[in-house]
Formats: structure tokens, C-alpha cells, sequence
């Protein structure tokens, strides 16, 4: 069987480099990767850099691609599929500035997509990670076919911006998109959000206290990045008649609050400082302190995620190193 093409932007990241390790198992892929670790880290994929059916470019995807290498490559491989995954994940770094999300989460869709359309077949899949920030601040239970109107973050607008040039582009060039919806995901390669943000403070020895972002009562689901590889992977492979597919991925439970976060994390690394909380109920301006899920569409599918929030929670504190 012919080796499909994939290019994966954001491969050295914590979710895109989890994303490789399964696209790369049996040698049925050609994997070409992309990213420049604005966030991402070379140790995430360094074990792959020396496998036939894995090539690495470093370009920073919000500027115009020029690259001769990758050029000449995609003359001889058209894409079976295209996961964009390279964005400002940082939601708090992109307020404080918004030249953040407008370079690395909208203008590398941007810049991606132009690059990628001569490199297209008949049936190319593109998957973009999308997120539950583009549906804001909305106070009830979040579903696909609500409008996603009041983002409050400058990564949800641009995350917008981004879905609907993927739609226009899926439909004048013929192929199919997914737009999966991800809640908070977490996992052992962290590279921003409450776990590594509190983790990092805990193991500062300079720190005098713990300080907590908002009243601790903020309450969200997580998913382990894990099971939302998976289920990416399973609602691709199924069939779909319209050119953009809108998913919300992720559980539907409740979520966990930070104060239970704090809780786990004083446990793992046996921390005795004193630990400060703010009043405010969210961590800053622009932040969503809490929001649930349907995740109909894709239980429909036959997709469950198997760990709840607590779980993946828990899974990844596990992971950390102490
Ligand atoms: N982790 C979450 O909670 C979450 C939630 C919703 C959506 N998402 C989306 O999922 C995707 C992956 O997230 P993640 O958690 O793995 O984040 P991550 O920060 O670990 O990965 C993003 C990767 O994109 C790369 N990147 C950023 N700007 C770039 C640029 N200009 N050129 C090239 N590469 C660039 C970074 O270096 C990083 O490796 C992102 O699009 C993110 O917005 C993540």
C-alpha cells in the first residue's frame, strides 16, 4: 500500500507530538513536520529525527514560506492530509500582547493554507484544532450549533478567524475540513495552563508562596491529549458529506476546580509554603472560569472518552517530574 503524505504543523508541541508518535507506528505515513518552538520543545520528537518516514523543517509558519527543501519535496508528494496545529496555546501571553495570536495563531493558518494549495489532492483532509475559546464566555452548556459569537480572548477571535478562512478555503479548493473544538487539555509535555503554570511556581525554591490565579473556584473539563489524539483520529476516519465538520471534542463531565488542582499538586511535590488566592473568579481578563460541553456529535459517532476530567487531571500529575 502506497504511504500516505501527512504534514503536521506544531509537531514539536505537547498534543502535535503526540499526534506523531501514532501517525509514525508501522511505517504506513510519510510525516513532514513543522514548527519552530515558540512553545514546543526538540526533545519531544528528537527520537524520531533519524526515521525514514519523518522530516523535520524549522520555519516559523507566520511569515510567508520560503523554504526551497519543503518546496521541492511537496512538487514530488501531494498531502493525503494536513493537521494544523501550530498556534499561540499561551491564551494569557496573547492578551497581555495581541500581536501573539494574531502571528501564531491566525497568520499561520493563513500563511499555511496558501502554501499547501497546489500540494492538494481530490480527497486531502485538513484537521485544524480549534477551540472552545472561540464560543467565550457564554454561561451554558456549549453545543455545535450555537453561534460562536463572543469570544473574549484575543486566541479565540483568532482561532475564529481561522475557522471560517479553513471553511472558505475547504469549499474553493475541494477538500475536506475538521474543525475539532478542544476544551483544556493536559498532559505530560505541558507547555502553558494551570498545571504548569502551578507546578513551575511550586518548584521555584526562590518562591516564598504559592500564588493561585483567581479565587481557586474556577471549574473546567480537561481531557488527557492522549484521548484527544484518539479521537481525532476516529471522527477522521469516518465518512462526512460536507466539506467542514464542526466537532466539540472532549468530556462532558463537570470538570475540576483549581482549588482541587492545588490540592493534587501540594501532594505530588509534599509542598509546606503557604499558598495565596486572589479574589477575582477568573484568573485574568479574558479568561473563561467556567464552561461544560455537549459532546453529542461524536458520542453519536461512537467516540467516548474513557478518562473523565479528574482522571486526565490526576494522569498528568502523575507524569510530572518532581
Ligand atoms: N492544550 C490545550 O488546552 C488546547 C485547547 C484548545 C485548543 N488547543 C490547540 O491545539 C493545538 C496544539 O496545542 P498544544 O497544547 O499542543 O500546544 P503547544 O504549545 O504545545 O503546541 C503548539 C505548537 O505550535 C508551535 N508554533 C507556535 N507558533 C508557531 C509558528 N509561528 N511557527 C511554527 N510553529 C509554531 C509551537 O512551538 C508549539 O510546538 C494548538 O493549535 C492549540 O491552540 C490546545
Amino acid at each position: 500500500m502506497k504511504k500516505k503524505t501527512i504534514l503536521v504543523t506544531g509537531v514539536a508541541g505537547m498534543i502535535g507530538s503526540e499526534l506523531l508518535t501514532r501517525l509514525i507506528k508501522n511505517n504506513k505515513n510519510f510525516i513532514i513536520g513543522i514548527d519552530n518552538f515558540t512553545l514546543g520543545k526538540k526533545s519531544n520528537i528528537k527520537e524520531y529525527f533519524k526515521q525514514k518516514n519523518f522530516i523535520f523543517f524549522n520555519i516559523d509558519l507566520s511569515k510567508k514560506i520560503q523554504n526551497k527543501k519543503l518546496s521541492k519535496l511537496l512538487k514530488k508528494k501531494k498531502l493525503d492530509e494536513i493537521w494544523h496545529l501550530a498556534a499561540n496555546s499561551d491564551i494569557k501571553s496573547g492578551i497581555l500582547n495581541s500581536e501573539i495570536d494574531y502571528k501564531n495563531t491566525f497568520m499561520t493558518t493563513y500563511y499555511i493554507l496558501n502554501f499547501i494549495k497546489k500540494n492538494l489532492k481530490y480527497k486531502s483532509k485538513i484537521i485544524f484544532t480549534s477551540s472552545s475559546a472561540v464560543f467565550g464566555d457564554v454561561k451554558k452548556m456549549i453545543n455545535e450549533n450555537m453561534p460562536a459569537l463572543y469570544s473574549c480572548s484575543n486566541y479565540g477571535s483568532m482561532k475564529l478567524a481561522s475557522e471560517a478562512m479553513l471553511s472558505s478555503f475547504s469549499y474553493l479548493n475541494n477538500v475536506k475540513s475538521f474543525i475539532f473544538r478542544l476544551p483544556n487539555v493536559v498532559g505530560e509535555k505541558l507547555t502553558h495552563g494551570v498545571i504548569f503554570d502551578l507546578s513551575n511556581k511550586i518548584k521555584n525554591k526562590k518562591r516564598k508562596y504559592l500564588q493561585v490565579l483567581g479565587n481557586g473556584k474556577q471549574r473546567k473539563p480537561y481531557s488527557h491529549g492522549s484521548e484527544i489524539v484518539d479521537c481525532m483520529l476516529y471522527v477522521k476516519n469516518h465518512m462526512h458529506k460536507s466539506f467542514v465538520n464542526y466537532y466539540n471534542i472532549g468530556n462532558n463531565d463537570k470538570g475540576v476546580e483549581v482549588n482541587k488542582i492545588v490540592e493534587l499538586l501540594v501532594e505530588k511535590f509534599n509542598y509546606k509554603k503557604k499558598i495565596k488566592f486572589e479574589k477575582k473568579n477568573s484568573g485574568w481578563k479574558g479568561d473563561v472560569p467556567k464552561y461544560s460541553y455537549s459532546t453529542k456529535k461524536i458520542n453519536q459517532l461512537g467516540y467516548k472518552f474513557s478518562l473523565s476530567s479528574l482522571d486526565a487531571i490526576k494522569k498528568t500529575i502523575s507524569e510530572l517530574e518532581k
